[in-house]
């Protein structure tokens, strides 16, 4: 078999970057080692940045984000007795929008079938060969035949357990693992806020996001290695009420059915360079941000917009340049993240130190009360435009 793109992984990362080579001209291949069910069913996270969406929706993704997702002005900082919005749009002129990366997956499955795009599900043995001069990707198929792969070109978007991270020679890897986790809930009740809160609390961080009118999505920090069954749904809806808030002003957080925990752990990890020969590495297998800064699945879309353009640029005018361009382009914004979502980690995640805490709330006083503090928080979250 042979084609001009080998991907390997039908994440987000994987199923975009196979549509923007599509509307390019550049045919592709997608190996994916999960089921298409699997795939379409993991929960994660849900915020997309201004540029996120106007990517999306410039090449024909933007329908059900635009009727069924929801245009935030931007976002709660709470912390015990004070609340503050901060307006986005009226810092920015950018907004964010609420569409679960779920629902991303299931447009780009939808678009991608409809183009009649090859994907390989329940693939196994996937391995990467002779990438610096002919490459290509060996494999069994689903019923276990041994498949080779020929491509001009691998795309490892093959996430942070996948082999394309590990197949980039003497790469440079930076990693900072927080001591605490994220306790996640997906709840059967409407949210009790219009806007995502972020919450600083003695106890710990607590979020309020949302996944529609009737689904809400919470997130408590919680010690390394918590196990999700511990907590009871009283007590869990108990710390999600003290940290965010209830009875303050006369808010009320509105309990519910639970129907989904899960407790994840936090981590940023940046691996240098992300292309090595005729490899092209793009989202997590790159790169992991912690999710307090709602970026993960934003700079999957960013790397997959400056690969695609560097890669139709290659085969469409034999044009090398962007593509050589490739790693230290996204290296930029990869760090910016990084920063960002470090910085909203360790704002927010309280430590147990007394003098951490009151530079943290010093902190979180400066950002809502300073223009300019408020703006490098906005202008971070709604995102910066992509091709700079
Ligand atoms: N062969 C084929 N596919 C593989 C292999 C393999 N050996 N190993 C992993 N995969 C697949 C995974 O099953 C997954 O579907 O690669 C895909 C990687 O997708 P993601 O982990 O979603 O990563 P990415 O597409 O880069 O998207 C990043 O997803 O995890 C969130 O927070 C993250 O929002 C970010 C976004
Ligand atoms: C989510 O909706 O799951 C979500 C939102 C914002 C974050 C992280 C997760 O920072």
């Amino acid at each position: 078999m042979r084609t001009q793109v080998a991907i390997i992984g039908a994440g987000p990362a994987g199923l975009l970057l196979s549509h923007l080579l599509a509307q390019g001209g550049v045919d592709s291949v997608v190996l994916e080692t999960r089921s298409e069910e699997y795939v379409a069913a993991r929960i994660r996270a849900g915020i997309l940045e201004h540029s996120s969406v106007e990517l999306l929706e410039s090449v024909g993704l933007g329908a059900r984000l635009r009727a069924e997702g929801d245009e935030h002005r931007g976002i709660y900082l709470q912390w015990p007795g004070e609340r503050h919005q901060l307006d986005f749009v009226d810092l920015t002129g950018r907004s964010v929008w609420v569409y679960g990366q779920t629902e991303v997956q299931k447009d780009l499955i939808a678009a991608r079938k409809k183009a009649g795009q090859e994907i390989h599900y329940e693939v196994t043995d996937v391995a990467l060969h002779d990438i610096e001069d002919s490459p290509y990707v060996t494999y069994a198929d689903k019923n276990g035949q041994s498949v080779k792969l020929d491509a001009a070109v691998i795309a490892g978007c093959d996430g942070s357990f996948g082999p394309s991270r590990a197949a980039v020679p003497a790469a440079k890897a930076f990693e900072r693992v927080y001591p605490y986790s994220w306790f996640g809930i997906l709840a059967d009740v409407a949210p009790s806020t219009d806007e995502l809160i972020y919450a600083w609390h003695p106890d710990g961080f607590a979020l309020h996001s949302m996944r529609s009118a009737t689904v809400s999505r919470l997130y408590l920090q919680v010690p390394n290695g918590t196990d999700p069954q511990s907590w009871s749904d009283d007590q869990i809806w108990d710390a999600l009420a003290t940290r965010l808030g209830h009875g303050q002003n006369g808010w009320k957080l509105h309990p519910g059915p639970i129907t989904d925990k899960s407790v994840l752990p936090m981590r940023s990890y940046v691996q240098t360079p992300m292309r090595h020969g005729n490899l092209f590495l793009a989202g997590d297998a790159a790169h992991i941000v912690p999710p307090t800064g709602a970026k993960g699945l934003n700079l999957a879309i960013a790397d997959v917009a400056l690969l695609s353009r560097a890669l139709v640029a290659r085969f469409r005018e034999n044009d090398p340049r962007l593509a050589d361009a490739y790693s230290e382009t996204a290296q930029r914004r990869v760090w910016r993240c990084t920063h960002f979502s470090w910085w909203m980690t360790t704002m927010l995640h309280t430590s147990g130190d007394p003098f951490d805490a009151e530079l943290q709330l010093s902190q979180l006083r400066w950002v809502a009360s300073s223009e300019a503090g408020a703006t490098g928080l906005a202008e971070n979250y709604a995102g910066l435009p992509i091709f700079l």
